[in-house]
């Protein structure tokens, strides 16, 4: 059955000054699925991620056309409460490092900034984060030690779990497994796989593979252009365009 649309993207363009780095991109993306968003270096992953939260309105001198909606509502809307959408939709930098704060701390920071002080209710979202982030059994016994002697795949696995407290739907993860070794890339891809029960996930994968391995549906983006749009499968077997063959094979990229 197909999910209904969480995230819908019309004839959106966005631009750096005078450069296009997302032309009149169409898309729908669907709940509780793994959408990877798959492509070279300055196809426009990126950008597309923190357009979704509008990080993108921090760098000067961008602009947009074209609408973005979650849930049937417009997000680019003067009206539109930036807190509350970047709460809402969630995001991870490739190699993310920890608050120089507890493992505790480190998770419990989002919900104190809102101004949770309930000891027990605090102790509850930490759990459930770190276990939603696959890092509950490596640190329940040390969660008042620094979340900065954590390896890297821990750190990362943390910081997912910080954003995981924030309660947001959508989680948008930017190569989130670069510089790790397989066992933590092993762990954060378990980690997606129970996570997408619960929130929409756009990834950026670390490379084709774990595209493979965890998505649900792919999109292929070159020069800031999405060539082709699919199920994971149909991307990986048979793909309509003869760029993404290329790409998917090895040819560039
Ligand atoms: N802050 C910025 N100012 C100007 N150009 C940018 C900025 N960020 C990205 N770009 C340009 O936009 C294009 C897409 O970048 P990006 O979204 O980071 O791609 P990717 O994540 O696929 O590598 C690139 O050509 C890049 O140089
Ligand atoms: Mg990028």
């Amino acid at each position: 059955m197909e999910s209904p649309a969480k995230i819908v993207i019309q004839n959106f363009t966005f631009q750096y000054g005078v450069f296009a780095a997302l032309k009149d991109l169409n898309l729908s993306i669907g709940a509780n699925q793994i959408f990877a968003i798959l492509g070279p270096a300055r196809s426009g992953k990126t950008t597309l991620l923190k357009s979704m939260n509008r990080l993108t309105d921090l760098i000067f001198g961008t602009s947009h056309a074209g609408r973005v909606f979650i849930d049937g509502r417009e997000i680019y809307e003067p009206e539109v409460s930036l807190p509350e959408l970047r709460r809402r939709v969630g995001m991870v930098f490739d190699l993310p490092t920890a608050l120089p704060l507890s493992i505790f701390e480190n998770v419990a920071y989002g919900p104190r900034f809102k101004g949770l002080r309930d000891k027990s209710r605090l102790e509850e979202i930490v759990e459930q984060s770190l276990q939603a982030a696959v890092l509950w059994d490596e640190v329940k016994d040390r969660l008042h030690s620094s979340g900065l002697k954590l390896s890297g795949g821990q750190q990362q696995r943390l910081c997912i779990a910080r954003m995981l407290a924030m309660e947001p739907e959508i989680i948008m993860l930017d190569e989130p497994c670069s510089g790790l070794d397989p066992i933590s890339t092993a762990s954060i891809e378990k980690s997606l796989m129970t996570l997408k029960e619960k929130y929409t996930i756009l990834l950026v994968p670390h490379n084709i593979q774990q595209a493979s391995r965890v998505a649900d549906r792919v999109g292929f983006f070159l020069g800031g252009e999405m060539i082709e749009e699919g199920p994971a499968e149909d991307i990986f077997t048979r793909p309509k365009m003869k760029k993404t063959e290329d790409y998917i094979s090895g040819r560039f990229g």
